[in-house]
Order: structure tokens, then sequence, then C-alpha cells
């Protein structure tokens, strides 16, 4: 090389890395300023979403602004599943899932697709359940992933394609109408449905209970996997619902991480899409406790490159699905009924950190990581003084 390119070379990291970093709005980190979720996962380049339901975004401004100040993605908590949005055969409902798109689209959040095909029987509308031949079940799964995927092909970036293939908590794909009349191959035919109508969307493969490698069931799905990607079936991505109990049903992070890195291993991305944290007693200092286990389990994703998003499933105490499944008073969310913020959302908030100090550089491309690398020192050090309060 010529000796004069050396000293410019060198420089290249800087240049790239100052570029970078001008591109996102960081003054909410400085000392005694406050920054939202939202504002520290743009800055490192991940996700942080909540799953909502757009009769309280349309109703209830709090929910609206809390939704939209702390969330850069949002998944449709119910609206876009095949018993809400095709009712009938030829009974479409988009109204509902509209609405959630919408609001995205006003203030520039992404979309999560939940779900094109959730295997659980009681989650199949009646009518696909009484399909009455392989035939016709086949021309309705064509029918329904391609009608929605198309309408929402500018709008969705991923989707979860099937969600819950597994039988609950069991070691075998869930017996239903699929498996019946088509075989296991209805997930591979789902995943290539979804490519056809959409290039360019992310295809998760969604699953609940599989966040222990130490575990039968992660092995189960492992396999799953890794057969769906010998047989050339399009998965991008692996989603881990969560839907932890603290102490009683969650992994320790160290499981959480290395089951998540199994799959990035496989080159596939990871987002952790379901995420909520029941605590089951009433000890005083129970929420301290519940923003200790979202800390580290959401660190647990966000320290693997790979693993780029977390959504929890939804965002206030007062709104939770876990109300209506185990009763009223297990505060599994981020903020209070108040939406006041509780120590849970300090906790995320403090693993959105650490993942922001590990990659400095947002949205950094392989030059860019490398800056980064060159850089990561005098970063790490800046921000070290730079943490929200
Ligand atoms: C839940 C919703 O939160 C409830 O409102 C609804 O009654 C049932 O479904 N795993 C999933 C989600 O993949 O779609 C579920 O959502 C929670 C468990």
């Amino acid at each position: 090389m010529k000796p004069f390119l050396r000293p410019l070379l060198l420089l290249l990291p800087l240049v790239l890395a100052a570029s970078a970093r001008a591109a996102v709005d960081t003054s909410c980190l400085a000392p005694g300023a406050d920054c939202t979720l939202r504002e520290i996962a743009t800055a490192a380049g991940v996700r942080i979403g909540a799953a909502v339901n757009p009769t309280w975004l349309a109703g209830e401004p709090a929910y609206a602004e809390a939704i939209a100040a702390e969330m850069n993605s949002l998944t449709a908590e119910n609206v876009m599943k095949w018993p809400a949005i095709q009712p009938g055969e030829e009974t479409w409902n988009f109204g509902p899932a509209d609405a959630v798109v919408d609001f995205a689209r006003a203030h520039g959040q992404r979309v999560r697709g939940h779900t094109l095909l959730w295997a659980n029987p009681i989650r199949i509308p009646d009518w696909v359940n009484a399909a009455p031949d392989a035939e016709t079940l086949e021309d309705w799964l064509d029918d329904h992933i391609t009608t929605q995927v198309t309408r929402y092909a500018d709008d969705v970036d991923q989707w979860d394609v099937v969600n819950e293939p597994l039988d609950n908590f069991g070691l075998t794909l869930y017996d239903n109408v699929f498996t019946q009349r088509i075989g296991p191959e209805y997930i591979a035919r789902a995943f290539h449905l979804e490519r056809a109508a959409d290039p360019d969307a992310e295809l998760f493969l969604n699953e609940v209970l599989v966040a222990d490698p130490t575990t039968p069931r992660f092995d189960a799905f492992y396999d799953l996997v890794t057969d769906l990607l010998d047989q050339g079936v399009p998965i991008d991505g692996i989603g881990f619902q969560g839907h932890f109990i603290a102490g009683i049903l969650q992994p320790t992070p160290e499981q959480f991480e290395a089951a998540i890195r199994a799959f990035t291993d496989l080159g596939l991305k990871v987002e952790i899409t379901e995420l909520d944290i029941v605590m089951p007693n009433q000890s005083p200092d129970r929420l301290e406790v519940q923003g200790r286990v979202y800390e580290a389990l959401v660190g647990a994703c966000l320290r693997v490159i790979g693993c780029d998003g977390v959504t929890t499933w939804g965002i206030t105490d007062a709104h939770t699905w876990i109300d209506g499944t185990f009763g009223p008073g297990y505060v599994p969310l981020l903020l209070d009924e108040d939406y006041g913020r509780k120590p849970a959302y300090y906790g995320v908030r403090d693993a959105l950190l650490e993942r922001l100090a590990l990659v400095p550089e947002p949205g950094a491309g392989w030059l860019l990581a490398a800056a980064a690398l060159a850089l990561r020192g005098a970063g790490r050090a800046a921000r070290t003084g730079r943490r929200c309060p």
C-alpha cells in the first residue's frame, strides 16, 4: 500500500462512525436529560415493541401516547389472527388490523404481523377446522395467507407465519386439522406462500416454552427448525414468546442466552416477541424483583447480536391478557395501571443501554461494525458517564 494511503485508511472508521452517529439523535442521553425506551432502542439500532389493541389506541389517550412515545415496533395483540380477520371463508374483517397499521404508519413504527396461522386447534376458526379434505384446506390456506399478506405488504415487515407449531408443553406438532389433512408439511407450505406474496418481509416461526436449552422441548423445537431449514423453507427468524412467571416458569439468563445463540448460530434472526413477567406473590419488593428479571432476560437477548428486537405483550398493567388468564393483580408489564414507570421499565431501559454500549453505531453494516470496533474503547468510556437517570 502506498504510504500516504495508510493514515487515510486509519481515518476511515472515524469518518464512518461519525456519520452514522449523526443520523440518530442521542441528545436524550445527556446528563439530566431523559430518554424513552424508543429513543434508546432506535439509537442502538434495535426494536422495542408492544402488542396493541386498536380499541385503546383510539379510545384511551394515555395508552396511545405511551405506545407512540415508548415503542418503535407494534404487534396486533389479536386483530390479525385468523378468526378475527377472516371469520368466514368469504368474510374479511380488516378494519381493526388497518387501524393498528395506520397508527404505526402515523408514528413511524414497524409492524410485526401476528399471526398467519396459530397451530393450536382452539385458535383455528371453526369453519377451517371443518375442512372436508386436503385440497379444500390447501385452497383456504393459500387464500388466507395470500390475501392477508398482500394487503399489508407495504406495512408489515415481519410475520409470525406459524405460531406455536408444537403442542402445548409437548414435543410433537399440534394435532390439528392441518397435520391431519395436509401433514407436517403444512408449515413449509405456509412459509412458501408468504414469501411468494411478499418477498421482502421477514418470516418468523414463533414458539412458547423453548427458552431453556436443557429441556427436551427445546430440542424438539430446534430439530423442527433445522429440518425446515434443511428442506429450504424460507425461515428468517425465531420468535421466543416469553410469558414467564418469575422464579417459577422462567429460564435463567444464561439458559435464555444459550437458547437464543443456538438459533443465531444457524444464521437466523431472533426476537423476543411476547414478553410479560407474572409476579406470583405479594412480597413488598416484588416490583424490584420484577425489574431485575426484566433486565436480565431482555439483556440475555440484547447481548446477542442477531437478537435485535423485544416486544412486550402490552405496555400497562391496566390492560393485560394475564388478568383474563390468571386473574387480576399479577402486574406483568412495564407501566403501572396509571401509566407510571415501574422498575420493570427501568430494567428494560438498562438492558437497552447496555446494548447501545455494545453496538455504538446504529444500523451498522460490516464496515460500520469494523469502525465501531475500532472506536469501542473511546465510545464506552464516553457513554458510561452519560447514562440516563
Ligand atoms: C392472547 C391475547 O393476549 C388474548 O387477548 C387472547 O384472548 C388470546 O391470545 N401466545 C400468543 C398470543 O401467541 O397470540 C396470545 O395472545 C398469548 C399467548
